[in-house]
């Protein structure tokens, strides 16, 4: 078995920081070996498993990660690989979203099967298999996206459960593609709720969503713009308050995908507070960018549509507020990238036929880092919303989320002090701009292992398409 010695380095993790060697071996870290705890959060843990350094055994190799954070691999779950959506497919494959995501420090995603009316989960399910098996640098699991309510498909929750796939979104928007009726909504909560599963909710109100497109439309308002001005944010809180209703009566754990708006962030935090298992994420496009940049000129606000919209400034101070506060638990990307040729292109004097979607699976850590260096998260913060919330949310803890004894050495080596552009000249995601193009950043992924091998290393990537294996999810371990 080889082994791997990361020496010098800062070990965070969600409870706080330690100068310690990480030692793996295989695919499992060993052992944490504390040189010196410092700051205030400096026990806990990354104190789980911790021995002494000077019992650092001969390594076959070692990593110096002196003056460099050591993180456990961030988990996104929230992608979409190669989906069928808008009359076109997402750009990313498995194959080429995974190693983007090991660039940027993702060493798992979790995305979502497809549902198609009139197709069954388990056959669903085999497809999404088929899509990344064998495809993937990182491991990997799945959600299943429920659009086609009936008894069959109820029934069949129970069977994706067992085969590791235990939670479902459903959509309050998209009439016609997606859409789910409150009634069917409730009877998916109910059957979620008998078998411990999770129900996931895009939470617009999309029947009135679509009278203000056809509104806008007629009235000749066809620009990027409009695909934000017609989904307000009021829209939004009260689907995002329905969900949260129809969940309490099925008794049913909520995940609220892709937060964007306050209203939405108060009926979260009010269920929170009243002891409901209410949950949920925000991305980094709504942290960092905003309806200025849907009303780009020159068809360039297309870069930007994706549902729920991006919205004014105001918004954000409030999200940054919601991870402080742990309303909002979870960071993930919802990447779901197409290329502004040809992709975008399809909705050109029509905003309506705008593919939604934006790429972003390999900058989620560093534009956290960002929020780091901007004072709105804390370090063990940081590593929680991005690493070990969604590992506990989603059943994947202490296997992965953690530096520990025990857990998949799934590890990131991240330099805090080096500098970098994002652009789409240089990402690796695959798709032809990127939505923060110019921005720099402060920190930079070196090294990520994917459960002991190097998938980027020192900068190189290292990795093997196929390394990446599925994860077979447990329960929310979040529950009260
Ligand atoms: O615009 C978005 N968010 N596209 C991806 C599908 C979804 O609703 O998450
Ligand atoms: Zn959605
Ligand atoms: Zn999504």
């Amino acid at each position: 078995m080889s082994t791997i010695l990361i020496s010098g380095g800062t070990v965070v993790t969600a409870s706080g920081t330690l100068d310690a060697d990480v030692l793996v071996a295989g695919e499992k870290i060993a052992a944490v070996l504390a040189r010196e705890v410092t700051g205030a959060g400096g026990t806990g843990e990354a104190a789980g498993g911790v021995g002494d350094s000077a019992a650092a055994v001969a390594a076959d190799r070692v990593i110096d990660a002196t003056g460099k954070y050591v993180l456990p691999g961030g988990i996104d779950v929230h992608t979409h690989m190669e989906m069928p959506f808008g009359g076109t497919f997402s750009a990313d494959t498995f194959e080429t979203g995974t190693r983007a995501a090991a660039w940027g420090g993702t060493t798992t995603i979790v995305d979502f099967a497809v549902q198609a009316k009139g197709t069954s989960l388990l056959a669903t399910l085999d497809k999404w298999h088929a899509k990344a098996d064998g495809n993937c640098a990182i491991d990997y699991g799945f959600h299943m996206i429920v659009s086609d309510v009936n008894d069959t498909t109820l029934k069949e929750m129970d069977a994706c459960i067992a085969a590791g796939v235990n939670s479902f979104k459903m959509f309050m928007a998209y009439p016609g593609v997606f859409y789910a009726t409150d009634g069917e909504i409730l009877l998916a909560m109910q059957q979620a709720a008998r078998s411990g599963a999770t129900v996931m909710m895009h939470a617009e109100n999309g029947i009135a969503i679509d009278q203000l497109v056809a509104q806008a439309i007629a009235a000749g308002r066809t620009d990027p713009v409009n695909h934000g001005l017609t989904r307000p944010p009021e829209l939004e809180g009260e689907a995002t308050s329905r969900a949260i209703v129809l969940a309490q009566v099925a008794d049913c754990p909520l995940y609220i995908v892709h937060l964007s708006a306050r209203q939405a962030l108060a009926a979260v935090a009010e269920a929170r507070d009243n002891g409901q298992n209410v949950f949920a994420e925000t991305c980094p496009q709504y942290l960092f960018l905003s309806l200025d940049d849907l009303a780009r000129p020159d068809f360039e606000g297309a870069k930007f549509v994706a549902s729920p919209p991006l919205r004014s400034q105001e918004h954000q101070d409030s999200l940054w507020r919601g991870l402080r506060s742990n309303d909002l638990s979870v960071v993930s990307t919802d990447h779901c990238p197409f290329c502004f040729k040809d992709q975008k292109e399809l909705g050109r004097g029509d905003f309506s036929k705008i593919p939604n979607g934006m790429p972003g699976v390999e900058h989620r850590m560093d534009l956290l880092h960002a929020g780091v260096v901007a004072g709105q998260l804390t370090l063990p913060r940081w590593v929680e919303v991005a690493s070990t919330t969604p590992a506990r949310m989603f059943g994947l803890y202490p296997r992965k989320g953690v530096i520990a004894a025990g857990s998949d050495a799934d590890i990131v080596i991240y330099d805090p002090q080096a500098r970098q552009t994002l652009s789409a000249a240089t990402h690796h995601m695959n798709v032809d701009y990127s939505a923060y193009e110019g921005m720099e950043l402060t920190g930079k992924v070196v090294t990520t292992l994917s459960r002991g091998r190097p998938v980027i290393d020192e900068g190189t990537y290292a990795g093997s398409t196929g390394h990446g294996a599925f994860l077979a999810r447990g329960l929310n371990q979040y529950l009260v």
